[in-house]
């Protein structure tokens, strides 16, 4: 795909400012305001993320740079237009919706999540891939937590825009959101580098933020470094990190960052709901499930360790069922 240019930015920079003044200008913003607060988010979380309003019709963003074809076309491969099949007729991709614009790390606007103001489908509405945003290595909120930390010591993982915004309302400044997407490669990649110390995934309490918490599981693997932690929080069910906070507040929400699950607790665990180690049959389910990821695991050290607890879970004899760790002292050229 060919490459975005500095007017890419300055345009996608001049929405994300005229969607906040539409939050604080436009006739219908009490009804915008009210959501807001329903949502428990105060002024200076809605400027610190710098939501907006997307007013209603369908070319509210368009009619501001009429005449303007080469704004249009820009507009347009970035994805807030969208052509008209069949005709050159264009109009606004988000209508009458909260606007999230997502930041590069640079802080440079790159796209939208758009969310329906109360009921609707569908609820969120999010930039296609275009020249400068490719949604599966950027991170919602990346950019705040950086301006809040350095170089954080935790970085916690989590579904949504709100749920990012929630925490950050209630002074949680670490949190990002991977954007509609399960959590890749390149996401864990970046977080591991972001971290200093640990990464915590804390996905919805329900079936797919359970889903979600074993595959980022197994798209890490072979990326993990003894040294640094990736952890796994499980909500009660039908909470997600917004509503939590918003219930409990930083204090309890916080214990239970503290609390989270190693990895390899996470690994053994769920693997022993589904193996019953009390019989053979059972042990060699669990040994077949465990080999493929355990032998993904690049750092040695890390392998090993994952080995003794196996050995010391299952009673001796596991470890035959393995080749032997990975040596890379000697085997280079
Ligand atoms: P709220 O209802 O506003 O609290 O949203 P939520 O973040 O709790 O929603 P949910 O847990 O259903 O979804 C988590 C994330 O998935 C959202 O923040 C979006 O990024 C994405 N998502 C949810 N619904 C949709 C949808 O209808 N379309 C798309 N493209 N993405 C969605
Ligand atoms: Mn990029
Ligand atoms: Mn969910
Ligand atoms: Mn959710
Ligand atoms: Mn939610």
């Amino acid at each position: 795909p060919k490459d975005g240019s500095d007017d890419h930015y300055s345009l996608m920079q001049w929405a994300a400012r005229y969607y906040q003044q539409q939050l604080r200008q436009h006739s219908e913003k009490e009804r915008v305001i009210q959501y807001l607060k329903g949502r428990g988010l105060d002024g200076e979380t809605v400027q610190k993320f710098g939501i907006g309003f997307a007013p209603p019709g369908w070319d509210t963003l368009m009619g501001q740079k009429r005449g303007d074809n080469r704004a249009i076309h820009l507009l347009t491969e970035c994805g807030m237009l969208i052509e008209k099949e069949g005709s050159n007729r264009k109009y606004d991709r988000f209508r009458d919706r909260l606007m999230f614009p997502i930041l590069d790390r640079r802080g440079r606007v790159i796209a939208f999540g758009g969310r329906v103001l109360g009921e609707g489908t569908p609820k969120y509405l999010n930039s296609p891939e275009t020249p400068i945003f490719h949604k599966s290595h950027e991170l919602y909120g990346l950019y705040q937590v950086r301006q809040a930390h350095r170089s954080p010591e935790r970085v916690l993982v989590v579904e949504g825009y709100m749920d990012v915004v929630a925490l950050g309302q209630h002074g949680i400044d670490y949190a990002v959101a991977s954007l509609g997407t399960s959590t890749t490669a390149d996401h864990i990649q970046l977080l591991m580098r972001t971290a200093q110390s640990e990464v915590v995934c804390c996905y919805d309490g329900d079936r797919a933020g359970r889903d979600a918490a074993w595959r980022a599981l197994e798209t890490a693997m072979p990326l993990l470094k003894s040294g640094k932690a990736l952890k796994f929080m499980f909500l009660p069910d039908g909470e997600d990190p917004d509503s939590l906070v918003q219930q409990e507040g930083k204090t309890a929400f916080e214990a239970r960052i503290q609390a989270a699950m190693p990895l390899s607790d996470y690994l053994f665990g769920h693997l022993r709901e589904q193996a019953d180690l009390s019989s053979n049959e059972g042990k060699a389910r669990f040994i077949a499930e465990i080999k493929p990821l355990i032998e993904q695991i690049s750092d040695d050290v890390l392998q090993e360790t994952l080995l003794q607890r196996l050995e010391t879970e299952l009673g001796w004899g596991a470890r035959k069922h393995f080749a032997q760790p990975k040596r890379t002292v000697g085997q280079r050229p």
